[in-house]
């Protein structure tokens, strides 16, 4: 018989337990969760045209008498080029977006069109028409610019479909003569999260929302580190006005394991501000990450000189008081005018993201020793590399030895190892740092092939290894799987918690495990036993309990990874006798590899059900390949 102690509860359990990891990798920003649906729509991609095409193609002279790029970076050096049209005999000149992976619209919806222009001879107009994939149009509207003063306008209009486009492309016509300078043209739909202008994908927010998760870590990832110093993120070039957030090139770009996306751009509209908002939306605690110095150690490696490190360090500072700096503070002035007076009330700050060696620890010193002088309430996050790392326990003896508040540790291991490791945690030293398991996932083979599945069996394993996680969440304070969002057809990684295509999405396993834990995370640690014996693998059962003071319900979460079901016996001795019934919510299959997909996303979901309770003992069928949550109300 399993039994659960309810009166020996050990720890509070931290609200932040388990949360969720963002990077744009596999298209999950721009091109995923950011709605533009416009690739290049500053023209300020290395090659301008990317993305754009001339309808009907014509010769690069004939282009070039009407179309040139101006590139003005010494007067705007964050958003340099513009688009200059010059038209001196009408005739039809179109130019066509392809978007990301074609145009993707639904029929009845309204589309919000914003073009910023300078006109210099009036006369040229702009139809813009959505294109379906047989060139008929679906909805267009015409712009006329009225504007002669040699200044930069914008103008908005609404395109509204009366059809749904899977793949097309937003067509730009010129209709008369004239010069006329364009810079962005965007358009987003009219249904993003919380209607905000120029926002994120609703559906894509949503799924984010329903796992309830306790932080949001942002903005990655390597992506942090960059491929050297000069493309890692800064997140004060990703703040304010669209046309001072610096494009630079996604660190996905060349692929890394999966295919190559020469046109994979951050163009920063989901920057921090808008981080910080979607942190505020989701009631989670929000947990950025900064470059530390170092370039991605996988890539180049480059190291800033420690005498170099200043403005590295006075950027953290500053984020800081743009997060959380009254509105008489120089950042915290510039968050109120982007329309935060409040305070986003940040605790935590990561140093790095997979980051190791002597280098690390000498530039986190210097990060530390600012960052607490200034804001000694600020938990640092510290980084030990990338799992397996052969220098692990190197970096983890000599941050322990610095006595950081939190180490970050990355596992993207097989099945196996989780299964194995689910005890792991029942071993660190309680007095030292915490732990932050910034990055995990189970795959089924090699990270990053396309055989590397989201299956039922590896969510799991996952689950196996989290109820470990949730009885050492005295010294666990976050979790996140990693990496959250993959598009179908453009992605880098394998595995990743939600998949999407330009229209929606669907739910692995992995992310219902996600859910199930976070949904259910309770406040106090109880325990579960077999004969005075944690329950991590004997009989192919791991098993974690909690209860929760707020609702009065004792938790119990088992996982059968196993082809076998298994029926189990749970005393709950300090029940009242009068419980009859408890709840049970299982995700399970008949089969291991099961998943989900676009074409079939509730494939493999939790189904709940009422259970008996006989006095104060339930009688368990865990199915094979299941993962069950039991709720008793207490
Ligand atoms: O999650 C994908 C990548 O895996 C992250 O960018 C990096 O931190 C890790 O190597």
């Amino acid at each position: 018989n399993y039994k659960v102690d309810i009166n020996n509860v050990k720890e509070n359990i931290p609200p932040t337990l388990w949360g969720l990891f963002f990077e744009d990798i596999n298209r999950s920003g721009d091109g995923g969760i950011y709605a533009e649906l416009i690739k290049n729509r500053s023209f300020d991609f290395p090659d301008p045209y990317m993305g754009w095409k001339l309808d009907p193609p014509r010769h690069m002279y004939a282009k070039h008498e009407i179309f040139q790029v101006i590139n003005q970076s010494a007067v705007n050096e964050n958003n340099p080029k513009y688009l200059q049209v010059t038209i001196n005999n009408p005739e039809k000149i179109s130019l066509a977006n392809e978007g990301f992976g074609g145009i993707t619209v639904k029929k009845g919806m309204g589309y919000e069109l914003t073009v910023v222009y300078r006109q210099k001879t009036s006369g040229i107009n702009l139809k813009f028409e959505l294109i379906n994939a047989e060139n008929k149009s679906v909805g267009s509207t015409t712009i006329k610019p009225s504007s002669t003063d040699n200044e930069w306008q914008t103008v908005k209009a609404i395109i509204t479909t009366k059809d749904t486009i899977i793949k097309g492309k937003l067509l730009l016509n010129f209709e008369g003569t004239g010069k006329i300078d364009l810079d962005r043209i965007s358009l987003f739909p009219s249904d993003t999260w919380m209607n905000r202008k120029g926002g994120l994908r609703n559906d894509l927010v949503q799924d984010l929302y329903d796992i309830h998760p306790g932080f949001l870590r942002f903005p990655g990832g390597c992506i942090v580190e960059g491929k050297t110093p000069n493309t890692r993120y800064q997140w004060k070039t990703t703040i304010g006005p669209l046309e001072q957030r610096k494009l630079i090139s996604n660190q996905w770009q060349e692929g890394a394991a999966g295919k190559p996306l020469p046109d994979y751009f951050q163009s920063f509209g989901l920057g921090f501000y808008e981080y910080f908002q979607l942190c505020e939306d989701l009631k989670a605690a929000a947990l950025p990450i900064l470059n530390c110095g170092l370039s991605c150690q996988f890539d180049a490696a480059e190291v800033v000189p420690m005498d170099e490190m200043s403005s590295y360090v006075q950027d953290a500072l500053d984020l800081i008081e743009f997060a959380n700096g009254d509105v008489t503070t120089a950042w915290g002035k510039k968050r109120a005018a982007l329309g935060h007076p409040e305070s986003f009330n940040m605790k935590m700050l990561g140093i790095g993201n997979e980051n190791w060696g002597p280098q690390y620890i000498e530039r986190l010193e210097l990060f530390r020793e600012a960052i607490k002088t200034k804001y000694p309430y600020m938990q640092l996050i510290c980084a030990t590399g990338y799992s397996p790392n052969p220098q692990f326990h190197f970096m983890d003896s000599a941050l322990r030895k610095m006595n950081v508040d939190i180490i970050d540790e990355h596992y993207y291991q097989t099945a196996n190892w989780f299964l194995m490791n689910a005890s792991k945690y029942d071993h660190y030293d309680r007095k030292g740092p915490k732990i932050f398991l910034g990055e995990y996932a189970c795959m089924s083979t090699r990270i990053g092939s396309p055989e590397n599945k989201n299956t039922l069996f590896c969510a799991l394993a996952e689950a196996a290894f989290m109820t470990g996680v949730e009885r050492n969440a005295d010294i666990i304070c976050m979790a996140a799987y990693a990496p959250l969002f993959a598009h179908v057809k453009d992605w880098q990684w394998t595995p990743n918690l939600i998949w999407f295509d330009n229209s929606t999405s669907f739910r692995t396993p992995s992310y219902y495990v996600q859910q199930l834990f976070s949904m259910n995370k309770g406040t106090s640690m109880a325990s579960i036993t077999e004969n005075g014996n944690v329950i991590a693998g004997s009989d192919s059962i791991w098993a974690s309990a909690v209860i929760d003071k707020h609702t009065g319900e004792v938790i119990i979460k088992l996982v059968n990874p196993s082809g076998k079901g298994k029926a189990k016996k749970i005393e709950v001795p300090q029940l009242g006798n009068s419980k009859s019934t408890a709840t049970i919510t299982v995700l399970k299959a008949d089969d291991g590899n099961a998943m989900n997909s676009l074409g079939q996303p509730l494939n493999v979901v939790p189904v709940s059900s009422t259970i008996p309770i006989n006095n104060r003992t339930i009688s368990v069928a865990l199915p094979k390949y299941s993962f069950s949550v039991i709720k008793i109300r207490s």
